[in-house]
C-alpha cells in the first residue's frame, strides 16, 4: 500500500460504495476498504442495543486487523445509534453517516420534506432530533421501507431488478395529504444513491439528497495536511463479512466503480 492515508468505509452493504464512491471522487488518493458485513445485514431490522454491540465487536476486530487512519460508518441506521458508544472504543477518527435533513431543510422553498430510510432510521430518537434542530418549520413525511435496501444488494450481488418496489414506495408518499408540495427527498440510507436514477422517475421534479458528498468534504477535512497533493490513485478493496459466494455480477459492478481487486471475504464468527 502507498503512504496515503487509508480510510475504512463500514456498511451493512453495497452502502459503502455510495459513501466512499463519493470519498473516492474527490480523494482518488486515499487507499480506500469497502467493509460490507453480510453477515449483519440487514442492520435496519435490529433491535438498537444489540445492533450496538454487533457493530462495535465487528468494526474493532477490522479496526485491529487493518490498521486505517480514518473511519466511516457508511450507514444511517447504524450511525444514528451506534456513534457515541464507537468513539469511546476508538482512538481513530470517526465520521458518521447520519440523514441529510439540515441540507434539505435548506434546499426546500414548499417546506415539505420526503424522508427515505430504513425502519430502524426512521425510528431513531437520534433522527427525531435531527428533524427537531434543522426542519422544526418542515412537514417531514417519513417512509421506513424493510424491502429497498435488501433489493438493491440481490441487484449487485445477482442483478436482479425490483421496478415494482419505486412504484409502490412512491405511492406510500402519494397517501399523505402534503404529498403534493413535497419538493425534497431524503435518501437516508446509503444504498437508495445507488438507484438514484431508478427514483428520480417516480419523483419527478423532487430533489434527492444525500450525504455522500458531505462526508467526502469532511474526510478531506480531518485528513488535512495528511492528504499527499499528486501521485498515484489508492488502492480500493472490499472485505466482505459473511457467508457469502462472490458473483461474475457483483465483480462486474465493483469494476463499474474502479474496484479491480478481487474481494476478501470474511467468515462470520
Ligand atoms: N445502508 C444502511 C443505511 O444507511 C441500511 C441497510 C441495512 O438495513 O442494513 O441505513
Amino acid at each position: 500500500m502507498s503512504a496515503a492515508p487509508t480510510v475504512l468505509v463500514f456498511d451493512s452493504g453495497v452502502g459503502s460504495l455510495s459513501i466512499g464512491g463519493e470519498i473516492h471522487r474527490r480523494l482518488p488518493q486515499l487507499n480506500l476498504i469497502y467493509a460490507m458485513d453480510s453477515g449483519g445485514f440487514p442492520y435496519g431490522e435490529w433491535e438498537e442495543a444489540a445492533l450496538s454491540a454487533h457493530i462495535c465487536a465487528t468494526i474493532t476486530l477490522l479496526v485491529e486487523q487493518t490498521r486505517p487512519d480514518l473511519l466511516v460508518v457508511a450507514c444511517n441506521s447504524a450511525s444514528t445509534t451506534v456513534l457515541p458508544a464507537l468513539r469511546s472504543q476508538l482512538t481513530l477518527p470517526v465520521v458518521g453517516v447520519v440523514p441529510a435533513i439540515k441540507p434539505a431543510a435548506s434546499l426546500s422553498r414548499s417546506r415539505v420534506i420526503g424522508l427515505l430510510a430504513t425502519p430502524g432510521t426512521v425510528r431513531r430518537q437520534y433522527t427525531a432530533q435531527l428533524i427537531n434542530d434543522f426542519a422544526s418549520d418542515c412537514c417531514v413525511i417519513s417512509v421506513g421501507s424493510s424491502a429497498l435496501a435488501p433489493a438493491i444488494e440481490r441487484q449487485f450481488w445477482e442483478g436482479t431488478d425490483h421496478p415494482e418496489l419505486y412504484q409502490t414506495l412512491a405511492a406510500e408518499f402519494a397517501g399523505h395529504p402534503r404529498a403534493p408540495d413535497m419538493d425534497t427527498l431524503v435518501l437516508a440510507c446509503t444504498h437508495f444513491p445507488l438507484v438514484a436514477a431508478q427514483l428520480r422517475e417516480y419523483f419527478p421534479g423532487v430533489s434527492l439528497v444525500d450525504s455522500g458528498e458531505a462526508i467526502a468534504r469532511r474526510v478531506e477535512s480531518l485528513l488535512g495536511s495528511a492528504l499527499p497533493t499528486v501521485g498515484q490513485p489508492g488502492e480500493q478493496r472490499v472485505i466482505v463479512l459473511g457467508e457469502r459466494r462472490v458473483s461474475a455480477h457483483f465483480l462486474e459492478k465493483l469494476s463499474a466503480q474502479g474496484i479491480s481487486q478481487r474481494p476478501t471475504l470474511v467468515a462470520a464468527d
